[in-house]
């Protein structure tokens, strides 16, 4: 599986390191506001399950499953596949992604949100590819702003493999075709 990468773009070592900074900072911000983090899934679960360790304060968490993409281009489409258990009116709500990328799936999952009326939104990504962007969102905090590539591992898949990656990486060429 290894063999398919072409280059590690964010080694174990700067992830760590990164998503510990973001975990601090959150805490921070959020001290005794108790905030629910609601993890899209799929792409999320490593970094959420990392980043969850590095917050200390009191907060609550719930997941959603989303789809929007099929192999490495945007549909445009996004699906609600799983929607939250918890009630999230007066929360303060932190949308926890692997990737910002045009921005098409966020911008939809905060209207869907904004009718439950939460206190408050704030995104949190794992990667931000501001180049790329189409919707007019942004995120709270981003550990790592990355090129206009098509990346893996970390959480993140090409056509539902690779999440086991412990590392980010861009594929060889010749995977895609
Ligand atoms: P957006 O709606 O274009 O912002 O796409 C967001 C979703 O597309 C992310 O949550 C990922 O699941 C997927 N995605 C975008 N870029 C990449 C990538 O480089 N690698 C893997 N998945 C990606
Ligand atoms: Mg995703």
């Amino acid at each position: 599986m290894q063999g398919d990468i072409e280059k590690v773009l964010i080694s174990q070592d700067e992830i760590e390191r990164h998503v510990a900074e973001v975990g601090r900072k959150i805490s921070e911000d959020f001290a005794g506001k108790d905030p629910i983090f609601v993890g899209v899934l799929k792409g999320c679960f490593i970094f959420m399950a990392d980043l969850m360790r590095r917050v200390d304060i009191h907060c609550s968490m719930d997941f959603m499953a989303v789809s929007s993409y099929s192999g490495t281009s945007s549909t445009g489409a996004v699906k609600i596949n799983k929607d939250l258990s918890e009630d999230i009116e007066g929360r303060h709500v932190i949308i926890v992604e692997d990737i910002l990328d045009s921005g098409v799936t966020l911008s939809y999952l905060k209207k869907y949100l904004e009718v439950r009326k939460p206190a408050s939104m704030s995104i949190v990504t794992l990667m931000d590819k501001p180049s790329r962007r189409k919707a007019d969102v942004y995120a709270d905090y981003s550990c790592f702003e990355v090129p206009d590539a098509f990346v893996v591992g970390y959480g993140l898949d090409y056509n539902e493999k690779y999440r086991n990656l412990p590392y980010i990486g861009v594929l060889k060429p010749e995977i895609y075709s």
